[in-house]
């Protein structure tokens, strides 16, 4: 099969093109990635050679060069994880959060319906459902939980799901969508809480926590979230909706704890720092749905893959101190300067 996947010079979606590569020798693996601030071309090198694997820069929401990507390579699967992602980002800047998000993803399902693509499968988030109390642990998000957003990133999420759902509807295309809690492991870039405490605890500066420390996520190993949405896009009925977590909640502060016990860092660097606005209190996800039809579990528990994690980071520095120096950001101009 030929398969796009979209935002594949991200975390996630990087992991995934390593996951289908090695899982599935029979595709093809086309990555189609602008390479924003958060894509990576470094992260991708050791499949650059491959010939199962193409890389294509474009924007998802540049609609000639979408068509012309699929007029070339006729896909048989679409996945999209291109997104903007970082919350922090939406709050200060929506804008690219919507054209990306929203119309980006639109523009992706005009061209899979033009070419009778077999699936498009969107890559979403739990944050779609809002939050939960920190005071009801009995409250999980269902696929039946109404989407109540509370920041730019999550409602542009919401709004694609929508769309997803409305071009499955409407015009019978063959959809489904994933919403997964937080991600963590390799490649993932250090803006977000987890690498960020890593890579900020290894050069001994102030770890900044948001408000007191106390709201929960819900945290999954990146290869488990791969797992989910390569059954989900192959297996998956049409048209659903699958949440995938793996009952793995956690106060910030406890992830902070646990990654400066496993640098032998003293906790004198935690920082309390001024919250997020709109900050959501608790996620956690029921994934009962895409256990009982799929069959999928995590593979993964919080202790092994936090120790993976911090071990990884700690084997590949070059990797993202040439992000905080941002030299990564001259990779493709040396990459294809003379292609
Ligand atoms: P990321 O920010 O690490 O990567 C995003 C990738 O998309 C980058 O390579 C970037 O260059 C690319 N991109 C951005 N705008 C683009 C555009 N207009 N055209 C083409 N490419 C573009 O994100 P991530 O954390 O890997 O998340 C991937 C997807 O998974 C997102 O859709 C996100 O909403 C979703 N998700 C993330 C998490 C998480 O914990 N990180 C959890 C659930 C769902
Ligand atoms: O739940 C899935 C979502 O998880 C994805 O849809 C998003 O793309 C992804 O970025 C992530 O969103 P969060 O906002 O939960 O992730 P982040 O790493 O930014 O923050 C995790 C928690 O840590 C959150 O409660 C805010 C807090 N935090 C974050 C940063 C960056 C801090 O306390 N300090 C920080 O410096």
């Amino acid at each position: 099969m030929n398969i796009i996947v979209t935002g594949g010079a991200g975390f996630i979606g990087s992991n995934f093109i390593f996951y289908l590569l090695s899982h599935h020798p029979e595709d093809r693996v086309i990555c189609l990635d602008k390479l924003t601030y958060a894509g990576n071309l470094e992260t991708l090198a050791p499949v650059m050679e491959d010939p199962r694997f193409r890389f294509v820069r474009a924007d998802i929401a540049e609609a000639e060069a979408v068509d012309r990507l699929f007029e070339e390579e006729k896909p048989d699967i679409v996945v999209n994880f291109a997104a903007e992602s970082h919350v922090d980002r939406s709050i200060t800047d929506p804008c690219i959060f919507v054209r990306t998000n929203v119309m980006g993803t639109q523009v992706l399902m005009e061209s899979c319906r033009r070419h009778g693509v077999r699936r498009f499968h969107q890559v979403s988030t739990d944050e779609v459902y809002g939050d939960l109390p920190l005071d009801r642990p009995d409250l999980f998000f269902t696929e039946e939980t109404p989407l109540h957003t509370s920041s730019p990133y999550s409602a542009s999420k919401a709004g694609a799901d929508l769309l997803v759902l409305a071009y499955a509807r409407t015009f019978g295309l063959p959809v489904s969508i994933t919403r997964c809690s937080n991600n963590y492991g390799p490649y993932h870039f250090p803006e977000k809480l987890i690498p960020l405490m890593i890579s900020r605890a290894l050069a001994d500066q102030s770890l900044p926590v948001y408000g007191k420390g106390e709201n929960v996520r819900d945290w999954l190993y990146v290869e488990d979230h791969c797992a989910a949405i390569d059954l989900v896009m192959r297996l998956g009925r049409e048209g659903e909706v699958y949440n995938v977590g793996g009952h793995n909640e956690r106060a910030n502060i406890d992830v902070v704890r646990a990654i400066l016990h496993e640098l032998k860092k003293p906790e004198s660097l935690i920082t309390y720092v001024t919250d997020r606005p709109g900050h959501d209190r608790r996620y956690a996800i029921d994934p009962t749905k895409i256990h009982n039809e799929l069959g999928w579990l995590p593979q993964t528990t919080f202790e092994d893959g936090i120790r993976r994690t911090i071990r990884w980071y700690l084997d590949n520095r070059p990797w993202w101190e040439h992000i905080l120096a941002g030299e990564y950001r001259d990779y493709y101009e040396k990459m294809y300067a003379n292609r």
